[in-house]
């Protein structure tokens, strides 16, 4: 059961760097390489949509959610999610898990993605979405990228590479002009 001193809110500015050494102790430097982490160097997250657990003042738990695209999907990309060795099976991973589910719906999100346990996730409403549906930047184990959908039509709509949507947002590079030559 979760402590009655827990608190879940939206993080802020100001719990930044204790988030960094969260996901440093959960994850460790190999954290950079992974394809989440890749998707998530392409743009911010969304702030407003991530949250973290605070325990007597101090931030235990975190939870991020970005905006990714996949080919004309949408979604929202969960993770890091990373609890605090000292508070782990209190309740608190999957508490941060469906506050930040339920932040993605009241948005509008149609579906929310990540790369994670099936075990773990799968009774918090995720399922593995069909093997080469979608791709990510760097190599990844398929059965561990699990999809929430919250609009009907939205996982489906996930096609091709994953990216943050603000990399969809780019224009396509153009062809080189060429020089006309001479005949
Ligand atoms: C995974 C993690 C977020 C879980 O947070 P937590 O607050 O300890 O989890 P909860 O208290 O909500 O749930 C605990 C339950 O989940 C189980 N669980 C934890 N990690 C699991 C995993 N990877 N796969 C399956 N079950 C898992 C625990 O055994 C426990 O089971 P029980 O309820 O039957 O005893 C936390 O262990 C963590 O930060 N791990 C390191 C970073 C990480 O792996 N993050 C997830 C990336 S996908």
């Amino acid at each position: 059961m979760i402590p009655a001193d827990v608190v879940f809110m939206p993080e802020t500015p100001a719990h930044d760097s204790e988030i960094d050494h969260i996901n440093e102790e959960a994850f460790g430097p190999g954290r950079f390489a992974r394809a989440a982490y890749k998707i998530r160097e392409g743009g911010p997250h969304e702030r407003q949509l991530s949250f973290v657990a605070l325990r007597r003042g101090e931030v235990v738990a975190s939870v991020r959610l970005t905006r990714i695209a996949a080919g004309e999907g949408r979604a929202l990309l969960l993770g890091p999610l990373a609890v605090r060795p000292a508070h782990k099976n209190l309740g608190i991973g999957r508490k941060l898990v469906a506050v930040a589910v339920e932040a993605a719906k009241k948005a509008g999100a149609g579906a929310v993605l990540l790369v994670g346990d099936e075990p773990y996730y799968g009774p918090l409403g995720f399922r593995r979405i069909p093997r080469g549906q979608i791709s990510m930047p760097r190599p990844v184990d398929l059965d561990r990228i699990l999809v929430h959908e919250l609009v009907e039509g939205s996982a489906a709509a996930l096609r091709g590479e994953v990216r943050h949507a603000d990399m969809a947002r780019l224009p396509a590079p153009q062809p080189a002009v060429r020089e006309p030559q001479p005949a």
